[in-house]
């Protein structure tokens, strides 16, 4: 476990040791990162003398150019280098630069090299907290997946109180640990994921399909491998950049996506069905284009196979999710779907408002589960969502009893 700590130039740095040191407790390396401001409060001698390690204090440190030459730039060094890149005081400042992607000095330039796991555990006066500008930056900072490690209540260093106090240093520390022990949880497990809408042909020229975009399926997928798991997705058609280190499997109809999904049943220990899968198709699809006529055109659809029920019944040992997309009547919907296809999680959202559902980047879901429990997930992107999902997913991994 190593952890990369950006210390920030607030009251609360001084705390930033003692986390420093709760870390290494919990058997993490420690590499200290400290701004400019943060000099002002503490020095890099506690640091050092903390971690064995020197610590970072300039973009631009003594190096001459032949060091440079022959070392890896030291930002992306420290960003390639490390599992988790937690800040502990994150100021208001910090928040604002990360938000905003500015690179001027160490810290930001490493957070913007850095692509594993970012935490901030703000602590500044309450009004600069419930700032709509230090919110709006926060709202960014959660949408890319990062972890917000909420300041506690309490008296302040400016003599006032409310929220904005640094989170007991103890806390950070197993949040951290959690965290980077989730990041790998999956390893060993084959997750097959299903993604998107599917077309289904009413002559060669035309189709009928939905309105899924199959961002939620393609954000489970880039998590899923994030976390150490072979990830296997097969996808309805969607425009998508395929994430890093999946197998893509493409399809169209629901009857490829069945044949896709029962073929790799295999090799899955947890399958989960995300796609939006057309519930109706034309058998017999005509060979010709049908011509437009004044009498009109009635079709007559037939319904599509039921993947999620037929991987139910050839469940064995394996974990399923499903989803479920409802107008109305959420909670009861998924359990209803959740126990007819003999699922151990059903993910229900709901669909027609704005900001969930479908097309949008955001979502907000209840997990129904197994277990009796009902997990309300609030509005989030559908990356953090997918992080959420997949908590409770291992929660069931290690849960005895699981059924088959
Ligand atoms: C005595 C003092 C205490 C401060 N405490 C905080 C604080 O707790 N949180 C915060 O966001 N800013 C605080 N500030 C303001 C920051 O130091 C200032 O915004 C600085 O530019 C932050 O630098 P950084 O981006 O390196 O963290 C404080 C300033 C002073 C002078």
């Amino acid at each position: 476990m190593r952890v990369a700590l950006g210390v920030g130039g607030g009251i609360a740095a001084y705390k930033a040791a003692e986390l420093a040191r709760a870390l290494l407790d919990r058997g993490a390396t420690v590499q200290v990162i400290m701004t400019d401001a943060a000099l002002e409060f503490v020095t890099p001698l506690t640091f050092a003398a903390l971690t064995g390690r020197k610590v970072i204090t300039s973009l631009f440190s003594n190096r001459g150019a032949d060091e440079v030459l022959s070392s890896a730039v030291e930002h992306i060094h420290v960003a390639q280098d490390n599992d988790a890149l937690l800040v502990a005081p994150a100021t208001a400042d910090l928040l604002a630069k990360f938000a905003h992607g500015l690179a001027g000095d160490f810290l930001t330039t490493t957070y913007l090299a850095f692509t594993g796991r970012v935490i901030l555990a703000p602590a500044m006066n309450t009004n600069m907290w419930l700032h709509a500008a230090t919110q709006a930056n926060l709202d960014v900072l959660r949408g890319r997946g990062h972890t917000v490690i909420e300041p506690e209540t309490g008296l302040l260093a400016c003599g006032t109180s409310g929220p904005g106090r640094l989170a007991e240093p103890g806390r950070i520390a197993d949040e951290v640990v959690r965290l980077l022990m989730a990041r790998h949880g999956l390893a060993g497990e084959t997750v097959l994921l299903t993604a998107g809408p599917t077309q289904e042909a009413l002559d060669p020229v035309r189709y009928i399909s939905n309105r899924s975009s199959g961002k939620m399926g393609y954000a489970l997928a880039e998590a899923a491998a994030l976390r150490g798991a072979r990830v296997i997705l097969v996808s309805g058609p969607a425009n998508l950049p395929v994430p890093a280190g999946v197998e893509l499997v493409r399809v169209k109809t629901a009857l490829e996506m069945r044949d896709a999904v029962m073929g790799r049943l295999e090799e899955a220990t947890i399958v989960i069905k995300a796609a939006a899968v057309a519930d109706y198709h034309l058998r017999e699809v005509p060979a010709e284009k049908t011509k437009k006529t004044a009498s009109g055109w009635m079709l007559s659809l037939e319904p599509t196979p039921d993947i999620l029920a037929e991987v139910g019944r050839n469940k064995g040992d394996r974990l399923l999710v499903g989803f479920a997309a409802e107008t109305q009547n959420l909670e009861a919907e998924g359990r209803r779907k959740l126990e007819a296809k003999n699922c151990d999680m059903v993910v229900a959202n709901l669909v027609g408002q704005e900001g969930t559902g479908f097309e949008s980047d955001s979502n907000a879901v209840t997990l129904v589960m197994r277990t009796g429990a009902n997990v309300a997930v609030p509005r989030g992107s559908k990356r953090v969502i997918a992080e959420r999902i997949l908590d409770q997913v291992m929660t069931l991994r290690q849960a005895p009893g699981r059924t088959s």
